[in-house]
């Protein structure tokens, strides 16, 4: 492929135009640097998987907010619920004068929540504020302190959930000392030589108990099961099987974080249904609002009841036009069948993904779950040393032609795609075009 043909994609100025960086001037002298961002793009507007920036620069979005968009850019169906209910009231606290959505949103994540046991649910603000959560509520529920995380995983960046998270640079470097009583296994990274089969697995994971931690010590382990910003790992089926079964053995809580692959991302409504996996409690947040900032710990009633009254909360936890959002997002979900389109946008994906494997020396895997799926970069595809620099010209190069895409993974050399899944086939089609001339040109 030599020129990229665009119809979407409008650019009318060399990116960034001048009033992005004129923001971009505004914002360095304001934001503290700390505060990264992929693309020096400022939005004006957004539909759908397309967004428009300040100089009237039309780009496709292959990012969707890092997976917070699955029902498209100010989805009309999420606007009109949450305009409706900034008409009604936009705050009371849950804990102070309770509201209707809350309780209609809880009904709803029990119902389609992963496990047929009872379940409830407790809504907060952020993926991290979930985590924190579910955590707090393991603990209670089982009189145990110790949390088992993963290599690779990402969980947020309070103290307790960026001590979970493993990447040290950029999100924990300087920032320790770090929470007490977490303790780390390794990912399941078949490419990286982090699997050997699950007799291995468990033979390790019993070990683990032995050197690092009791089992009657710890309370859940916290597992993504397609690692987010550890760069769409899959964790291979009888692993998790082989985890599922000795924490039951051990009476440790499952906690499945589906804060990124949650509503539809997988091909399924949760990364937990390709597995048959019932966990105690899952974590949801990103795509469940729409856009809006929201999130939830949904799980088993009996563990989601051990806290105390008053333990949970928070005061804008489960604010109403976040749930109206969520109500009207989960119903379009369904109604769209979204989980499906995800399956064909994956297969579509992955189909361009297998030929860049073949085609370029420097692309070492590809791999994923539904529409969730990645390009991990390598300078050489025998010794699979990671080739962060690649990857950022390749982010780079794309931005420049009106693709914005996010990197991830520990070495900083995956390309993943997060795009709404309301994507047209043309707007996906044009979209990894430009990402194939980005891996030809970088
Ligand atoms: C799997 C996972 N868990 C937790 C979080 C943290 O969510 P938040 O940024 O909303 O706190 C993220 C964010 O990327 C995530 O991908």
């Amino acid at each position: 492929m030599s020129a990229i043909r665009t119809s979407s994609i409008r650019l009318k100025t060399a990116l960034p135009g001048p009033r992005s960086r004129e923001l971009g001037e505004r914002r360095a002298a304001a934001v503290p640097r700390g505060v990264g961002h992929s693309t020096p793009i400022y939005a004006a507007s957004a539909r759908g998987a397309l967004l428009t920036d300040v100089d009237g620069n039309v780009l496709i979005d292959f990012a969707g907010g890092i997976g917070t968009l699955n029902v498209g850019h100010a989805n009309p169906e999420v606007v009109r619920a949450a305009a409706a209910q900034l008409e009604r009231f936009t705050h009371t606290c849950f804990s102070v004068a309770p509201y209707e959505g809350y309780v209609a949103l809880a009904e709803r994540l029990n119902a389609i929540a992963p496990g047929k046991q009872p379940k409830k649910t407790f809504l907060a603000n952020s993926g991290a504020e979930a985590l924190e959560n579910a955590v707090k509520i393991a603990r209670h529920a089982t009189g145990r302190e110790a949390v088992v995380v993963f290599d690779h995983a990402f969980h947020g960046r309070t103290l307790l959930t960026m001590t979970m998270t493993s990447k040290v640079r950029p999100y924990k470097y300087g920032f320790g000392p770090f929470a007490p009583e977490v303790y780390r296994l390794p990912f399941p990274y078949e490419y990286r030589g982090r699997y050997a089969g699950a007799a291995a697995a468990a033979a390790s994971l019993e070990e683990f108990f032995k050197t690092q931690v009791a089992a009657e010590k710890v309370a859940c382990v916290v597992i993504e099961l397609v690692l987010g910003e550890g760069g769409f790992v899959v964790a291979p089926k009888e692993y998790v099987a082989t985890l599922a079964r000795l924490c039951r053995e051990h009476g440790i809580l499952l906690v499945v974080d589906e804060v990124q692959t949650g509503f539809g991302r997988t091909g399924r409504m949760f990364a937990c249904d390709h597995y048959g996996l019932e966990p105690d409690l899952v974590t949801l947040a990103k795509s469940l609002a729409g856009g809006l900032p929201l999130s939830a710990v949904t799980g088993r009633a009996d563990v989601m009841d051990s806290a105390q009254v008053g333990g949970l909360g928070g005061t804008y936890a489960g604010n109403p036009v976040s749930c109206a959002a969520a109500l009207a997002a989960v119903d379009f979900i369904e109604k769209n069948r979204l989980p499906e389109r995800a399956e064909a946008i994956g297969r579509a994906v992955e189909a361009r993904f297998r030929g860049f494997v073949e085609r370029f020396p420097f692309v070492g895997d590809a791999r994923g779950l539904g529409a969730m799926r990645a390009l991990e970069l390598v300078k050489d595809k025998a010794t699979r040393e990671p080739d962060k620099e690649r990857t950022d010209r390749v982010i780079q190069r794309a931005y420049e032609s009106g693709l914005v895409l996010v990197g991830a993974g520990t070495f900083g050399n995956v390309i993943r795609t997060l795009m709404p899944l309301v994507i047209t086939d043309d707007e996906l089609a044009e979209g990894l075009d430009v990402l194939e001339h980005a891996l030809e040109k970088a």
